[in-house]
């Protein structure tokens, strides 16, 4: 039935599917948490593209390079701020490259298409009276890019004497004068709230809570500075008609969204199927504020729908603490061993809602435990000449299984259609750990059917058949549940079980033995010794003596 509506929904479905990134600030190297956001996206816009072949996904990322941030860090680093912004986006999208972050677009805010894009929406909303001019006062954190209201900063004690501080991000404030633009946010509280009560529209549902409390607490809602002096903050985008002042980097920033359909060229945005209002933004709780308030207030303000929807998760902490750029204690991405498993262990072990604490000695085990040991010795020993000498996905002569197999081929039965509702739940971790629990009862069935002692006896080709053949359907199908979590390695066994490219989707996972009436004739796969993951030892020494032994 889902099946059905979703292969209609495709067949009818002209509009693109769009969903984003933030766009990464380039103050520093990328660390895990940069990662996470961006594999979060990359695995949901996979898992649409497998339940619905024909879709067209449009997946943009990018780099957020303007303001008073990114000017420090290129001054520290003694370069020019255009070159220091062309070393670290490369970086950014080297990394995304090294883990599978498979994006359609990528945009920098210094390129001229954004910056025609800012300068058209900033004249609208001008054009429109919502932007005015106003002497304007506050705390402003540079770390933020934000002005914080008083009542939310507190008096720090450091070692550099007594400090203002912002009591969310813990980050200094500084007292800032001067004129600014402002953006009439006031004017938007109603309308925000009404959007805010949408079904769905921010998830977890935890986060829209936050949000409408935000907005019902907040007795005064007061417009927000939307310029700064050009003078204090020069690596920026000009306003068009007045030099004097920088376009504030958030509103800046979130126009990237509309930049990347084409926004405002009619022509253009018409070629890439009108993608907005877009389906989903994937965004960290730290910048909710400016993706649930701020941005469905300015696309309202500009006549623009507002986006569908906005997948907000949690952080990741190292060792039980706060990791950020800016405390130095990060995770770099670059310097773990193996990718392919610290894409897996990302998604497999963080719910959106709370925050997941990452671990080396964790991450180590879990994909030894489940990448090597559960699911890569599965594959190898199925397919291995010592037990399949043969060397192929043997017929299934019955379609009454094996008892033993009873309970494994219940679970496998159900196990697609809850995947499915965990992926549309955003809850992979789920879809994971129901794939290992699979996985754990074909290694069970496998080591009980005995199968080395079938092939020692003629007469038990056919069971050993029927052992071989139940396995690598399993593992078939479970490698193709996998593929939004895990592309490579999966793909690496759907070649190894030589499944034909187009026969990797949600609707191939029927398992064989279902088909009714249907005659399972033998398949090759491809010879070979293979190792999906070589486990990983913590004394690289070891792991040398390990790999060439
Ligand atoms: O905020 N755990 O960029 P950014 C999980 N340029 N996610 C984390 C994290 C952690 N420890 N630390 C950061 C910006 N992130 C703006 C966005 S969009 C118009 C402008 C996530 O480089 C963070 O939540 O500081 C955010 O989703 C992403 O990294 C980019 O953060
Ligand atoms: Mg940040």
């Amino acid at each position: 039935m889902r099946l059905t509506l979703s292969l209609l929904s495709s067949a009818i479905q002209k509009r693109p599917f769009y969903i984003t990134t933030p766009i990464f600030y380039v103050n520093a190297a990328p660390h895990l948490g940069h990662l996470y956001t961006a594999v979060v996206a990359d695995a949901i816009q996979r898992f649409e593209k497998l339940t619905n072949p024909h879709l067209n996904v449009i997946f943009s990322t990018g780099t957020d390079e303007h303001g008073t941030k990114i000017q420090q860090a290129a001054a520290k680093a003694k370069l020019p701020p255009a070159q220091y912004c062309d070393n670290l986006s490369r970086e950014y999208r080297d990394l995304f490259k090294d883990f599978e972050v498979q994006y359609t677009d990528f945009v920098r805010t210094t390129e001229d298409r954004h910056k025609k894009a800012v300068n058209h929406f900033w004249r609208k909303l001008k054009d429109d009276d919502y932007i005015y001019k106003a002497k304007y006062a506050g705390w402003y954190s540079v770390n933020d890019e934000a002005f914080v209201p008083e009542a939310q900063t507190r008096t720090d004690i450091t070692p550099e004497g007594k400090i203002r501080i912002s009591v969310e991000s813990g980050h200094k404030v500084e007292w800032t004068e001067e004129t600014n633009y402002m953006f009439r946010l006031s004017a938007f509280k109603t309308h925000l709230q009404r959007w805010l009560e949408t079904d769905g529209v921010i998830q977890p549902a935890k986060f829209q809570r936050q949000l409408l409390e935000y907005l019902s607490s907040e007795t005064y809602f007061p417009d927000i500075s939307v310029s700064r002096p050009a003078e204090r903050v020069h690596w920026a985008i000009r306003v068009s008609d007045d030099d004097t002042q920088s376009i504030y980097v958030w509103l800046d920033a979130l126009v990237n969204y509309l930049t990347v359909t084409g926004y405002p060229d009619e022509d253009v945005m018409k070629s890439r199927g009108r993608p907005w209002p877009a389906d989903l933004h994937v965004v960290g709780k730290d910048i909710l504020k400016f993706h649930g308030i701020y941005w469905p207030a300015f696309l309202m303000a500009a006549r623009w729908h507002p986006p569908r929807r906005l997948l907000v998760h949690s952080h990741w902490t190292v060792d039980g603490g706060k990791m950020s750029k800016s405390l130095g204690n990060t995770v770099c991405p670059k310097t773990v061993p193996a990718p392919h498993a610290l894409r897996y262990m990302l998604l497999r072990e963080a719910t959106m809602a709370d925050d997941a604490n990452y671990s080396e000695t964790k991450f180590i085990n879990i994909a030894n435990s489940e990448l090597a040991d559960t699911l890569g010795n599965l594959v190898a020993r199925s397919c291995g000449t010592v037990l399949n000498p043969r060397g192929e996905r043997p017929p299934l002569h019955t379609c009454t299984p094996p008892p033993g197999a009873t309970q494994l081929l219940d679970a496998l039965q159900r196990l697609p259609d809850t995947c499915y509702d965990h992926y549309k739940n955003y809850q992979f971790y789920k879809a994971v750990d129901a794939v290992i629990k699979v996985l754990h009862l074909t290694n069970g069935f496998f080591e009980s059917s005995k199968p080395w002692e079938l092939k020692k006896r003629p007469e038990c080709q056919k069971d050993l058949d029927i052992v071989l053949h139940i396995t690598l359907e399993t593992v078939r199908i479970c490698a193709i549940i996998l593929q939004p979590v895990i592309p490579e390695l999966t793909k690496r066994i759907l070649d190894k079980l030589m499944v034909p490219e187009d026969s990797r989707y949600w609707h191939n996972l029927q398992p064989t033995w279902s088909i009714n009436g249907a005659i399972v004739e033998a398949k090759n796969i491809e010879g070979g010794k293979f190792v999906l993951f070589p486990r990983i030892y913590k004394d690289k020494k070891n792991q040398q003596k390990k790999a060439t032994a």
